[in-house]
């Protein structure tokens, strides 16, 4: 079984993401580190539980950063809803996390090595704050599959930078400047892996307990794509297609580059790949290139119905 743990801002995508991760018969989901990112990190520690209820999944899942490290944080609800969930998920109950993200992240790598995936799906301030905390991690960990980044496309959020890096540009930078063995799925393949109103429909007529609860949100997040982004056409499955490259490293793909993440306000999170390769830098990154999106599409609707 491979092990992996996901740190996660949920976020539309990041709950597909979490069910998905959840169906596949070879992973065993150890744990989820959530953070804010999409929604205040209230709503995505609820979001996150509610979705493993939804699959029948019992994971232990712990509250991480409230912020980014140096940055402030405001959320426009604009592609996820104010609660991250398309504004679907009515009332919960307060959900008291245990322990600190950070830590348990930590115990996860100790107890697990090499054999652990990291897949993180959000802003990366719990990975900085966990490298900060216990700097031996970054040669402890198996792989660390990071959604987030553009190489060869733009951001979308600015035209350099791709949310999950620009939202915390000082812990991203924090994490590619370290020796994590880092495989990074950006906007490069994600905008290929596309759910359509096909997709959402199906779902919505099929008697299946998964796909049902979580049609609402999608069909918020998809309304929010052809908005945004008419010439697409659907919404992309951004974090699913990293668990996707973790579970079947074979679905894309990599080139390996060293990877800087620009600080400059002009280019701020950029993912910039350094050609030169100043100085003595090595390939620091595993960048996805190319994916296979009918295989993954197909596998995906297999397992979340
Ligand atoms: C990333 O930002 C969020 O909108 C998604 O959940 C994904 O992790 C895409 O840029
Ligand atoms: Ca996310």
């Amino acid at each position: 079984m491979q092990k992996m743990l996901m740190d996660v801002d949920t976020g539309i995508d990041d709950a597909l993401a979490i069910a998905y991760a959840t169906s596949l018969p070879h992973v065993e989901l150890v744990g989820i580190t959530t953070t804010y990112g999409m929604a205040p990190v209230e709503y995505s520690y609820r979001n996150t539980c509610k979705v493993l209820e939804y699959a029948g999944a019992d994971v232990p899942v712990r509250k991480g950063a409230e912020k980014p490290l140096q940055r402030s944080r405001t959320y426009s609800g604009r592609i996820h809803g104010t609660d991250g969930m398309g504004n679907t998920l009515g009332p919960v109950k307060d959900m008291v996390s245990t322990q600190p993200a950070v830590d348990f992240m930590i115990e996860q790598i100790y107890q697990y090595k090499s054999e652990l995936t990291i897949v993180a799906t959000a802003p990366l301030t719990n990975l900085a704050l966990a490298i900060a905390k216990a700097p031996e991690i970054v040669d402890m960990v198996g792989r660390v599959v990071i959604m987030g980044g553009a190489v060869m496309t733009p951001g979308n959020v600015t035209k350099f930078a791709e949310a999950n890096i620009i939202i915390d540009p000082e812990a991203a930078n924090i994490v590619f400047g370290s020796t994590l063995p880092i495989t990074m799925v950006g906007l490069d393949v994600t905008r290929k892996t596309l759910l359509t109103t096909r997709d959402v429909e199906r779902w919505k007529e099929k008697d299946d307990k998964l796909g049902k609860s979580l049609a609402p949100c999608t069909q918020f997040y998809l309304d929010a794509y052809k908005e945004l982004h008419p010439y697409l056409q659907g919404c992309a499955l951004h974090d699913p297609l990293a668990v996707g490259v973790a579970a079947y490293p074979d679905l894309v793909q990599t080139v390996p580059m060293f990877i800087r993440v620009d600080l400059e306000e002009d280019a701020l999170g950029r993912t910039t790949e350094d050609l030169y390769r100043e100085g003595s830098a090595q390939p620091n990154t595993k960048v996805c290139v190319q994916v296979d999106a009918d295989r993954f599409m197909k596998d995906f609707f297999h397992r979340i119905g």
